[in-house]
């Protein structure tokens, strides 16, 4: 390697065992050198026969590396003799923003990021978020997480295993856009029993989970900017992917039966959907009632909008039955239904499923084609194996005892350190509770401070689109074991302002 520093070149580094032949490296060279600004617009530069000479090497590198520059308008023939830089340099720099970043101050200078012109869409994702920033991926409290080391990986393994040894073309190739058809129709049995959702295989689509089946339901339903209601507490999640495909959101208050249906005329008379968690309110818990239920329905028949309902976890009910879906009641066929493996299984696993109506099932198919995100056949394979042994219903039979006992624990443990200073809502189902803090107490700080001390504590706040009128915290209990629920509310305890 050799370096060298002409009077009117940059610093040139060749590299003779270098694969870039020598004319390349001096073209990058000298065409860095012009980007950076280091070389000025009507700079001379060397002959080819003295920068040859300066290198120790042949003339014709050099000759090819100028010519090469000069055919793209960065070197041209200087008048007089010899050649310079190009003046049009100066009246049209470069478009990249390594240019734009170093062109002016000298080398070493920090520049901020030159602003980067993404959607409406995208800055309105990075504005909103996914989880704060601060909060522990691991420890008590994390939200949205099962008991992972229950899962009876074993049996799973062996499942997968044989599949993927087989390696049979179904599930090599691309398949039905829709999905595995033996898993729907396991799901839609699964569904009609469990959850009293009316369905057959043919509404039934498998997506890479309810996140997936959220956003290509508004994909279907909503043109750009259309309105979609959305629960105020609500889903966070929800409205990315009400963002991300282009809608208005509009958030319509919750109470303890539920949204507030009797609102929807006033504050969206236009919209042409509305998204609801109404077996398990999400994050207070309530169930909506059959009241509002009804109501809900009859406002989609008579406006001819769309009802989104996630039903995330209501398997998980303690102390009393489960609630049928909401589906179920639609006479108008008004109703998506969107459901998720993440909490009866994993959330790696990326498995959900959308039914729509029938009549819809063609455009849904063709949306998800569009989108060309598939769950993986060969897991959807082993899901169908995975349900239709009994291994899905023991597992769930499994956690709801033992997420019963955790969410016992949680509620005993938190009575003994809060008394009545905190209000805990939606103990009833699913695997989290939301606690209310005292007024005036700010869930942010509270939510800091308790991450700290190793806690996920999700702020209340970051639930709402308005400013929310009381703090409190979300704790997930699914993942934690006793000993981590009694320590982690002492050490939320030891996070609130005294
Ligand atoms: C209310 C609700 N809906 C949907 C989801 C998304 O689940 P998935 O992992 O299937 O995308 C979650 C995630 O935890 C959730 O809490």
């Amino acid at each position: 390697m050799r370096r060298v520093r002409a009077a009117l070149v940059p610093a040139l580094t060749l590299n003779r065992r270098s694969a870039t032949p020598i004319y390349r490296q001096l073209y990058d060279g000298f065409r860095a050198a012009i980007i950076d600004g280091r070389l000025r617009p009507g700079q001379k530069i060397p002959s080819t026969r003295s920068l040859a000479e300066e290198l120790n090497i042949s003339r014709i590198p050099v000759v090819n590396a100028y010519e090469q520059l000069r055919t793209e308008g960065y070197l041209e023939a200087a008048v007089g003799a010899g050649t310079c830089v190009a003046q049009a340099i100066v009246d049209e720099p470069p478009r990249s923003s390594t240019a734009v970043r170093s062109r002016k101050p000298g080398r070493g200078t920090k520049q901020p990021p030159t602003p980067v012109a993404l959607s409406g869409r995208a800055n309105e994702l990075l504005r909103t978020g996914v989880s704060p920033s601060w909060i522990p991926r691991q420890g008590a409290f994390r939200m949205n997480l099962p008991a992972l080391d229950q899962f009876p990986s074993d049996v799973w393994g062996r499942l997968v295993s044989r599949h993927a040894r087989a390696m049979r073309r179904s599930i090599m190739a691309y398949g039905d856009a829709m999905g595995h058809l033996p898993l729907r129709e396991a799901i839609a049995d699964y569904l009609g029993t469990i959850r009293a959702v009316r369905c057959d295989a043919s509404q039934i689509a498998i997506t890479t989970g309810s996140q997936q089946g959220l956003q290509l339901s508004a994909q279907l339903l909503l043109d750009e900017s259309d309105e979609i209601c959305v629960e105020e507490p609500g889903y966070p999640g929800a409205r990315l992917a009400f963002i991300a495909a282009g809608a208005r959101v509009t958030p319509i208050p919750v109470d303890e039966e539920g949204l507030c249906v009797e609102n929807l005329p006033r504050i969206a008379p236009r919209a042409r959907a509305v998204y609801i968690t109404p077996s398990h309110q999400y994050p207070l818990g309530m169930v909506m009632s059959a009241a509002r239920r009804m109501r809900l329905l009859n406002w989609a028949a008579a406006t001819g909008a769309w009802i989104i309902e996630d039903d995330y976890d209501s398997e998980y009910r303690f102390g009393s039955y489960p609630i049928g879906a909401l589906q179920g009641m639609d006479a108008d066929s008004r109703v998506i239904y969107v459901g998720t493996f993440s909490k009866v299984m994993f959330p790696a696993i990326r498995l959900g499923y959308v039914v729509v109506p029938r009549h819809i099932a063609p455009a849904f198919a063709a949306v998800l084609d569009a989108a060309g995100i598939f769950a993986s056949p060969l897991y959807q394979t082993v899901l169908t194996e995975f349900i239709q042994q009994g291994h899905l219903a023991r597992h769930i039979r499994r956690m709801r005892m033992l997420y019963m006992e955790r969410r016992k624990t949680l509620v005993a443990a938190f009575c003994t350190q809060f008394g009545n200073t905190l209000e805990i809502l939606g103990a009833d189902a699913g695997m989290h509770v939301a606690a209310l803090l005292p007024r005036g107490v700010d869930d942010v700080a509270v939510s800091r401070n308790a991450a700290r001390q190793g806690i996920a504590a999700l702020p209340l706040s970051t639930c709402y689109m308005n400013p929310a009128e009381r703090g409190g915290v979300v704790l997930g209990y699914g993942g934690a074991t006793l000993h981590q629920i009694r320590d982690g509310v002492r050490r939320l305890a030891a996070s609130l302002p005294k």
